[in-house]
C-alpha cells in the first residue's frame, strides 16, 4: 500500500506543530476516553468493509485519524491476513497506537505521523478505509473524503461513523481544554476549536455524496450516523472528474 515504509513520516518527530493540538497536549486523556466511554464500532465495521466475515488474504487497511490505533490493531489482531495501517496527525498518539501494537505482538500492524488530507504518497490499492469521529475535528472533510476516494482501489470501500450528538462530542474537548488550560502557559494556543459543531444529517449525505462512488449507504442512530461508501470496480478518469 505504502510506496516508501516511512513516507508518511513528518520530517521530524521531535518538531512540535504550531499551534499545538490538543490530541498531542492531552494524548492520554484522548485515549481514555476512546478506550472506556466512546461507542466500539467493530461490529459495524466487519459487516460493512467485509461482509464475508473473512477478509482476503493481502487486504489492505487503513483507519485514518486513528487515534491511538484502536480499530487497526483490532483487525490485524482478529484478521492476521490483514494489512493494517493508521495515521493520524497527533504524534503522542501514534506512538501509543504503536505501543498497543507491540504489546499485542503485531507484525501487520504499521502507525505512522501524516495528514488525512494530504495523503499524497499512499498508492491507490487500499482495500478498506475506516474513519471514525474525524471529520468532527478536521478542517477540510472535502479533501479527507477526495483523498479517500484516491487511495481506494476499484471496488475498495470505506466505513465512517461520525458523531451526532453535539452535546456528547463536546464533552471530551470541553475536558481536553481545561486540562490543557492548567497544564498551558496562559499565552500558548491550540489548534481545534472550543467547541466542535457535528455535522447534521443533510451535510452528512451532501459530503459523503459529493463524489462518485458506485454505491453509498447511509445510516443513523442515536448517536452515531454512519456511511459506507464503494468506489467503482471499473477505473473512472479521476483526473477529468476533479477537474470538473
Ligand atoms: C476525535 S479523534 C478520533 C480518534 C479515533 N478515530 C476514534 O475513533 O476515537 C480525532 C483524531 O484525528 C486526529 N486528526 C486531526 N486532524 C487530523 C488530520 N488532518 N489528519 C490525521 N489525523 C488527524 C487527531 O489527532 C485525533 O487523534
Amino acid at each position: 500500500m505504502m510506496t516508501g515504509s516511512h513516507r508518511y513520516e513528518l520530517s521530524d518527530e521531535s518538531a512540535s506543530q504550531s499551534p499545538e493540538s490538543l490530541f498531542e497536549r492531552c494524548h492520554w486523556l484522548y485515549a481514555l476516553c476512546r478506550e472506556y466511554f466512546f461507542r466500539d464500532h467493530t461490529r459495524e465495521i466487519t459487516s460493512a468493509l467485509f461482509p464475508s466475515g473473512n477478509p482476503a488474504n493481502g487486504t489492505k487497511l487503513l483507519e485514518l485519524g486513528c487515534g491511538p490505533g484502536l480499530y487497526a490493531c483490532r483487525f490485524a489482531k482478529d484478521f492476521p491476513q490483514v494489512t493494517a495501517t493508521g495515521i493520524d496527525l497527533s504524534k503522542r498518539l501514534i506512538r501509543r497506537a504503536r505501543a498497543r501494537a507491540a504489546n499485542l505482538q503485531l507484525q501487520n500492524c504499521t502507525f505512522l505521523v501524516g495528514d488525512a488530507q494530504a495523503l499524497s504518497q499512499l498508492a491507490h490499492s487500499v482495500d478498506a478505509v475506516i474513519v471514525s469521529r474525524l471529520f468532527l475535528i478536521v478542517p477540510d472533510r472535502e479533501a479527507v473524503l477526495t483523498e479517500i476516494f484516491r487511495v481506494l482501489r476499484p471496488g475498495g470501500r470505506c466505513f465512517i461513523a461520525e458523531p451526532t450528538s453535539g452535546i456528547v462530542s463536546r464533552l471530551p474537548l470541553s475536558a481536553m481544554w481545561v486540562l490543557a488550560r492548567m497544564t498551558a502557559s496562559p499565552w500558548e494556543k491550540f489548534r481545534e476549536p472550543q467547541q466542535v459543531e457535528v455535522m447534521r444529517p443533510g451535510e452528512f449525505l451532501k459530503l459523503v455524496q459529493g463524489l462518485p462512488w458506485a454505491s453509498v449507504d447511509v445510516r443513523r442512530d442515536d448517536w452515531y450516523q454512519y456511511a459506507v461508501c464503494e468506489k467503482s470496480e471499473a477505473r473512472i478518469n479521476e483526473q477529468s472528474w476533479s477537474a470538473a
